[in-house]
């Protein structure tokens, strides 16, 4: 039984043990289990050995007697416990030392044979999993994630409690919030023609619960996007999500640092190092990235001051930069190839590499470039890079942002390793900048969104050059992935008319998008702010998997399908017309 299991269960009339349970201190009892049947093989003609599965574990029972019981048929089995012959334990099993016979077996259900193996070395594809997910999750695999995904829940909650926090439910059918993701929308039967949003996080919620004087909100919340799924996105989803009035943001990290540290607790059953705080130029500097993955080093190295004024036209560039991989001088030719065409890829204009070797007189290049280079950055190279024979060095040129990202993913390419392997390093990320680039109008659009506050130093920022204002906003990052992001919120009208003005939103365009928000901030609205971090990831990777859809007891594929009901369907006529909707006849 897993730890994440729970411990006790009540004993019941229809059974006096779970199958996983049964112990040698029960020898001589008479006991009665329910559950699958996980295999059952012959001895003899009038012998059986049924191996019993609940979620608990496998126990095995000697039956006598012709029944007819075949795989994943349900039963309740009568039976006394008994030590197995020496020689027949078996040490994989937490009931190998027992079995149990005289059994009295009754078939409490039949069952079809299962659609794939249930053997957890078998290796089924995934369709056939997700079509019979009912099967799938017995498996111990998806019991334990989905169990230990309860354990972190239950976790999460003790934390919020133990810190003054209040869990309030907020509606699923709302109106737009401003995460930026596109919305699902539900007609209204009502109001035919109008439409609900489905939350993409309860953002503005949370945000009128400050207002109301809530203090500490917190709830395990349902979200959902209509975004392109990947490994670590569904369209439904579930945060952690908080809001606090009258916090710090140091106050408000440290809420959340509690909650995650005590999840890890709960089932890893140790506490990881407390995080690393480090603000968004560190680490885009030192890492490319904005999602850090800590556990191997690999910084990005600055070779701008050592090429500053190259005849190399490849590294005339406003940055250069570069990854030393230690080893990495084996590659090959075609592999050097197929990193260049991925720095390409990634928005490089090329990528240079130099294998380094011992040349007896001391280390030497081999590179394309190694000819043209000077005596001094030659040893520029070596000497920012610490480069030894047998490594290789790759080097990008250009902007700032684009030679750090395109450094930033290689570096994870190179040296990273999946997700979910420990060590699990968190790292908290502050300062990020309050807008992240300019729309297709050149307006700057905001990075988090538009109520983030911006950071006091920089205020004055906002109205001449708004793309160097910082925010006081944070993410908190795990092994390379986001966890979660968070900010102070801005609460005065003043600074959210600088806000929307730097952004090009006009007073009138707030008010329509965000006014019910806008306009119950002018009942005294505290200073607050709040973070949400994604639970199914969390969980993902203390489970050990790099999917979060092993974590999620029905996900849908990554075209957004369901495949175990169909979803999505057709609607009858009636219901369309009820909804007052009219199919639009396919383009052709
Ligand atoms: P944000 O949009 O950054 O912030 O989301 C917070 C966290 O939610 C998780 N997440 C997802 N998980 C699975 N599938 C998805 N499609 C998906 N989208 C997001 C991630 C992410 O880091 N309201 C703000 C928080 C705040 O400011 O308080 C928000 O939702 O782990």
């Amino acid at each position: 039984m897993s730890s994440t299991t729970s411990p006790s269960q009540r004993i019941l009339e229809s059974r006096t043990h779970l199958c996983g349970a049964v112990t040698v201190d029960d020898v001589g009892q008479r006991i009665k289990v329910c559950g699958w049947v996980a295999k059952r093989r012959e001895h003899g003609e009038h012998l059986a050995f049924v191996d019993l599965r609940d979620f608990s574990g496998i126990v095995q029972c000697v039956v006598e007697g012709t029944v007819d019981v075949r795989s994943e048929y349900v039963l309740q089995v009568e039976g006394t416990v008994q030590l197995r012959p020496e020689g027949t334990s078996n040490d994989a099993l937490s009931t190998g030392m027992v079995e149990l016979h005289d059994c009295t077996v009754t078939v409490l259900n039949i069952a079809e044979p299962p659609p794939f193996s249930l053997d957890e070395r078998a290796e089924v594809d995934e369709p056939a999993r997700l079509r019979h997910r009912f099967v799938d999750l017995r498996r111990t695999r998806m019991q334990d994630n989905l169990r230990m995904r309860a354990a972190v829940n239950r976790a999460i909650r003790h934390a919020m409690d133990a810190q003054g926090f209040c869990e309030i439910e907020t509606p699923m059918l709302w109106a737009p919030t401003p995460e930026g993701s596109r919305e699902f929308a539900v007609p209204s039967r009502q109001h035919q023609g109008r439409f609900y949003v489905l939350p993409q996080s309860p953002q503005l919620a949370k945000q009128l619960l400050m207002v109301s004087g809530f203090d500490r909100y917190y709830q395990i919340a349902r979200c959902l996007r209509d975004e392109d799924l990947r490994a670590d996105r569904q369209f439904e989803f579930t945060q952690l999500d908080l809001e606090c009035s009258f916090a710090t943001e140091a106050e408000i990290r440290s809420f959340v640092t509690e909650a995650v540290l005590d999840a890890a607790q709960a089932v890893l059953g140790e506490r990881p190092e407390y995080p690393v705080t480090m603000t968004w130029a560190e680490a885009l500097d030192r890492f490319g990235t904005d999602k850090p993955d800590l556990r191997f080093s690999m910084e990005l190295l600055e070779l701008s001051e050592v090429f500053a004024h190259t005849e190399v036209k490849a590294f005339s560039a406003p940055t250069v930069k570069a990854l030393l991989v230690e080893g990495g001088g084996a590659m090959s030719r075609s592999a050097l190839d197929k990193l260049v065409d991925r720095a390409k890829e990634l928005g490089a204009k090329g990528l240079a590499w130099f294998k380094i070797s011992d040349g007896g007189a001391g280390l030497e290049l081999e590179s394309p470039l190694a000819k043209v280079l000077t005596d001094a950055e030659r040893q520029g190279l070596f000497e920012v890079t610490g480069a030894r024979a047998g490594d290789l060095i790759v080097v990008v040129a250009d902007q700032y942002r684009l030679a750090c990202n395109v450094l930033g993913q290689l570096r994870v390419e190179l040296g990273g390793k999946p997700v979910s392997e420990g060590p699990y390093r968190y790292c908290w990320i502050i300062d990020f900048p309050l807008f992240d680039g300019t729309d297709a109008e050149g307006n700057p659009e905001a990075a988090h969104h538009a109520f983030t506050m911006p950071h006091p130093e920089d205020l004055h920022l906002l109205a001449t050059e708004p793309l160097k204002v910082r925010a006081q906003s944070y993410d908190l990052v795990l092994n390379g992935w986001e966890l979660g992001s968070g900010s102070i919120r801005i609460h005065r009208a003043d600074i959210q008319r600088q806000v929307f003005a730097a952004m090009g939103i006009a007073e009138e365009e707030g008010t329509a998008r965000f006014g019910f928000l806008l306009n119950a901030f002018r009942y005294g609205a505290p200073p607050h702010g709040g973070f949400a971090f994604g639970i199914d990831r969390l969980v993902a990777i203390f489970a050990g998997e790099n999917n979060i859809r092993e974590v999620i007891a029905f996900p849908k594929t990554q075209s957004g399908a369901d495949l175990l009901t169909g979803a999505p369907g057709e609607l009858s006529p009636q219901h369309m017309a009820e909804l007052g909707l009219r199919p639009v006849p396919k383009a052709t």
